[in-house]
């Protein structure tokens, strides 16, 4: 018998893109470049959450070798076309979650590194999560968590804060769309804020040395209530 999906398997099943702000190759090749200069190097890659491979195929050129892993099936197949279409053939993708991903991997890794995927891990999860990478990783090697969202911007984002036309009139009707959101959320059985949970620096950096290792908070450049959490 196979094992119930979770609320947010559930609402992956089906999704075929990682929701960056732009779905413009021009964008997601600058957040790749973002992301790359702050992977730093290393030979082998994990890149846990991968989703359909928007950034996945843009560290393809700088690693030897790369594993994606998605508990989306939808996912996955959007990044293999993706790989296909790029020729690249140092990739290899996995379906998995956080949990079963470290009985699948058969090498270890100089960088394991997630984008816009920790929010949809409870702390517990991060926690383990952590735990488990840290058995993978290679001497010298570093978890790289990118765009984990900050419960003090987050909030600031939602009511619209940094968008150009703040204003008292946008302000209310932000609000507004929230309450409807929870609301309609609630109703219809689904997760009340589709971007997940957020999570504390600080509760992240406790993790980290939990597990003998420091963190570095970096603010993320595209995204205003967003920030990495370099681990190593
Ligand atoms: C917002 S998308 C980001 C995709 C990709 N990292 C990117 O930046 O384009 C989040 C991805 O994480 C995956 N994901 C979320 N929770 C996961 C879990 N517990 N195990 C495996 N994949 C997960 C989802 O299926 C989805 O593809």
């Amino acid at each position: 018998m196979s094992k119930p999906k979770s609320v947010w398997e559930e609402f992956f099943a089906d999704k075929r893109s990682g929701g960056h702000r732009s779905s413009a190759e021009e964008f997601i090749l600058k957040e790749a470049k973002e992301k790359l200069f702050h992977l730093d190097g290393g030979e082998r890659l994990l890149d846990f959450g991968c989703g359909a491979g928007e950034l996945l195929v843009y560290y393809a050129p700088e690693y030897e070798r790369l594993v994606g892993a998605d508990f989306s099936a939808s996912m996955l197949e959007e990044a293999g076309k993706r790989i296909i279409e790029k020729k690249h053939e140092n990739i290899t993708l996995i379906l998995a979650d956080d949990k079963t991903v470290w009985e699948k991997l058969d090498s270890s890794f100089d960088r394991i590194t997630a984008a816009g995927v920790i929010q949809y891990l409870t702390d517990e999860e991060v926690d383990n999560f952590i735990a488990n990478a840290s058995k993978h990783l290679n001497k010298g090697g570093k978890i790289i968590l990118f765009d984990l969202l900050n419960p003090r911007l987050y909030p600031l984002w939602k009511i619209g804060l940094f968008s150009r036309d703040f204003g008292c009139w946008n302000l209310f009707r932000k609000i507004g769309f929230e309450v409807f959101t929870i609301i309609s959320a609630i109703l219809k059985n689904r997760p009340k804020d589709i971007l997940g949970y957020t999570h504390k620096p600080c509760t992240i950096e406790n993790i980290a040395n939990k597990h003998g290792f420091g963190m570095e908070y970096v603010q993320s450049m595209y995204y205003e209530y967003k920030y990495h959490a370099i681990i190593s």
